[in-house]
């Protein structure tokens, strides 16, 4: 791979910042000062730095967005504010999201540029797990409680997949963890049932955590751990 890419890939950079740093002698593969963006590295076996530091190779980008209220996921509705607009990062324009929340829905999405993955969590069959406080309207009751455990016709061909709605805080404060994610799902699911989403926040997905520090707004790299955890079956 080109060493403009693979710099520009692995920091902060941009390629034109990366180009330039790398023409005034700021960057060494294995030790040699090399002045050639087009300069051909091995990514798995040679050792580059840049300004001094090694840097570490990362193909891909992954980021953990605690999503505000009044956003959208889609980066090309006209008129819309796009959660895109929150990350300042040189590689914005690559990401996109695994999945998408509505407008009106908080919490945690993750925004990588790693095509296979999203394609790979997204995927019908996995039934990736996801969970979400809720409140609503009316007290959540046992009968719903029943009736999301068995599936909820909302009107598609089938009924949703068992879901496990529980009882928090009092009788309008719930969470539900889903396994599939079909548009509107937990409101609609409400709505068959009489009641009504009033806030929804999503907290995990598969067995990634809404990093509590995050306010609405913020995001974070995920760690190195946190990233495998996805990417593990
Ligand atoms: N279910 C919904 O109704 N909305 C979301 O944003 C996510 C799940």
């Amino acid at each position: 791979m080109r060493l403009d890419k693979y710099l520009a890939d692995s920091s902060e950079c941009t390629r034109s910042e990366v180009k330039n740093l790398i023409k005034k002698g700021q960057v060494t593969v294995n030790r040699n000062i090399i002045k050639d963006p087009g300069y051909i590295v091995d990514e798995e076996n040679d050792i580059c730095t840049l300004g001094g530091n090694v840097i570490e190779y990362h193909k891909y980008h992954y980021i953990m967005l605690n999503k505000p209220d009044g956003y959208v996921c889609s980066s090309d509705e006209k008129g819309q504010h796009s959660i895109l607009e929150l990350i300042d990062e040189p590689y914005r324009d690559r990401l996109f999201p695994i999945g998408r929340l509505d407008k009106d829905t908080t919490g945690l999405v993750v925004l990588t540029d790693d095509g296979p993955l999203c394609h790979k969590l997204l995927a019908p069959k996995k039934h990736v797990d996801k969970e979400y406080e809720i409140i609503s309207k009316e007290p959540v009751t046992d009968e719903m409680i029943e009736k999301f455990s068995e599936g909820v016709d909302i009107g598609d061909e089938k009924k949703t997949m068992p879901s496990l709605l529980k009882i928090t805080a009092d009788e309008y404060h719930s969470n539900i963890i889903l396994h599939e994610g079909r548009y509107h799902q937990i409101k609609r699911m409400f709505e068959a049932c009489g009641n009504l989403v009033l806030k929804l926040n999503r907290i995990r997905m598969k067995n990634l955590l809404l990093d509590p520090k995050l306010k609405q707004g913020e995001y974070r790299a995920l760690t190195q751990y946190e990233t495998e955890g996805l990417k593990n079956d």
